[in-house]
């Protein structure tokens, strides 16, 4: 079976077919001849007589043309000879020499065109044998394959007949969502059989016999997805690492904030107790009390909640906020850390709130990591002069949102490296915190860059369409 499909119908037929064509020849010339002359010759059929010599060579090759141009002229020289004498015998030899060698030029062109274009197809089929992808052609009507090429043998196994049993083998992975529309013309699926992946094309072609078939590749893409599966994961260790190296920088801070409701709630108890102990308080004051007690406590868990939704490995969470009020938060987030290293923080807050579909977690960690870079680079700059600066504007339906700073800035020829993981002009930087602004950029479809403070310094902006497509 696997042989037959190689074959290409151009190719000689079998031994029946063979002496059948034969056959079907002879019978054309006799055909020929007796309209020939039944018309009395006056009919000019010469042409005709080329047609049983071209569909011998094209079928049968180059002898069997050679054959019938000898067969045609013979049946033409003895039926014609006799009735119509030509004034010298040698013009009818003459005649018959000039139709075979007419009918013999015909053949040999015919079947050099017939071998050309067998070794054209052959050559397409080295091609396709040699392909490092799986290649079958399948009949659009019956589902029958045409045409496997030894890759999707070795694939799919050796028996393969029909397109149902390669399509049952391949899948869609249950992580993929499949749209329930017409057929897709470029899918990766999965084997059940092995687990291997397969990026599979299908487009229609026009088959060696005229008919509309359907031609599929199947690339093995296995060792591709492993690698991305890789990058994923490095890209998710390094989210990770960012995330613990910002908390650990937000512990010292979440600390001193954590000191003042665990000592409220101290003092609290601390009352409840004397005025139990003294007698001198209401049951309404020991509640009052209590209930102060419980608000610092919710405001400790609170802050705790922070850290937890900060380190903790998630996908993005997109809902909508006010964009104002996630980066007041944010601000807050950054102040002690700032306040410390003697940075003075302005937010700029719009008229009008902007709602944005954003996660507002990430876009927090995105400023608090700008940010952070920014105190950094004003370390060397007057503490007057440490200013940072939080705005953001939304103009038609596109968020621009600006950390902005009133360091050195950023030398020209550092501009192409600062988003790369691990780059670091710091002695003790990680160089993953604009690669990680970056990343949260692309999660919100928006792209970040670095520009040129017009007062000095620079400016981080993150651009993000207000609503997700
Ligand atoms: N606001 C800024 N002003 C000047 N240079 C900056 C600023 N932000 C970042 N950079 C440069 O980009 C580099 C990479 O930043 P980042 O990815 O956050 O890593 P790290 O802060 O650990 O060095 C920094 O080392 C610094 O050279
Ligand atoms: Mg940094």
């Amino acid at each position: 079976m696997s042989f037959r499909m190689h074959r290409l119908p151009i190719a000689t037929p079998a031994r029946e077919s063979r002496v059948a064509w034969f056959l079907i020849c002879f019978a054309l010339i006799g055909v020929i001849v007796a309209a020939d002359h039944a018309t009395g010759y006056e009919v000019s059929l010469s042409v005709v007589y080329l047609a049983p010599v071209v569909i011998a060579a094209w079928m049968l090759g180059l002898r069997a043309g050679l054959v019938m141009a000898a067969a045609a002229t013979a049946a033409w020289y003895v039926t014609f000879a006799g009735a119509n004498p030509y004034p010298h015998p040698i013009l009818h030899g003459w005649d018959a020499l000039v139709r075979a060698s007419t009918a013999s030029i015909f053949a040999l062109v015919i079947d050099r065109l017939r071998l050309a274009l067998a070794r054209s197809d052959e050559r397409l089929v080295t091609v396709l044998e040699g392909l490092d992808a799986a290649v079958y052609v399948a009949d659009n009507d019956t589902g029958a394959l045409l045409y496997v090429n030894d890759r999707c043998r070795t694939t799919f196994g050796a028996n393969v007949r029909m397109l149902t049993d390669i399509e049952s083998r391949l899948v869609p992975s249950p992580a993929t969502v499949v749209c329930a529309a017409a057929p897709v013309a470029q899918r990766e699926l999965v084997d059940r059989v092995c687990g291997n992946w397969h990026l599979v094309n299908r487009r229609s072609v026009r088959w060696v016999d005229g008919k509309m078939v359907t031609l599929h590749t199947a690339t093995d893409i296995t060792q591709h997805k492993r690698m991305e599966g890789l990058a994923q994961d490095r890209q998710a260790k390094l989210e990770m690492s960012s995330r613990l190296v910002t908390a650990g920088e937000m512990a010292s801070t979440l600390a001193h904030e954590l000191n003042q409701p665990i000592a409220s709630i101290l003092n609290y108890n601390a009352g409840c107790v004397e005025l139990l102990q003294t007698g001198t308080g209401t049951t309404e004051d020991v509640l009052e009390g209590l209930d102060k007690s419980s608000e610092q406590a919710e405001r400790a868990g609170a802050i705790l909640q922070r850290v937890r939704d900060f380190i903790a490995r998630r996908e993005p969470q997109f809902s909508s906020c006010e964009l104002g009020e996630v980066m007041r938060e944010a601000a807050r987030l950054v102040a002690p850390h700032a306040n410390r290293h003697g940075v003075r923080v302005d937010v700029e807050p719009t008229p009008d709130p902007i709602r944005v579909e954003i996660d507002a977690v990430m876009l927090q960690q995105l400023v608090l990591n700008l940010s952070k870079n920014a105190v950094e680079a004003m370390e060397s700059v007057r503490p007057e002069e440490r200013r940072l600066l939080i705005r953001w504007r939304c103009d038609c339906g596109q968020v621009d949102l600006d950390v902005a700073d009133r360091g050195p800035g950023i030398p020209a020829e550092l501009k192409p490296n600062l988003f790369i993981p691990f780059f670091s002009t710091k002695r003790d930087g990680m160089g993953l915190g604009l690669h990680i602004c970056r990343s949260i950029a692309e999660y919100h479809d928006g792209h970040l860059s670095a520009l040129e403070n017009p007062d000095g310094g620079a400016i981080f902006r993150l651009s993000f369409p207000a609503e997700r497509a």
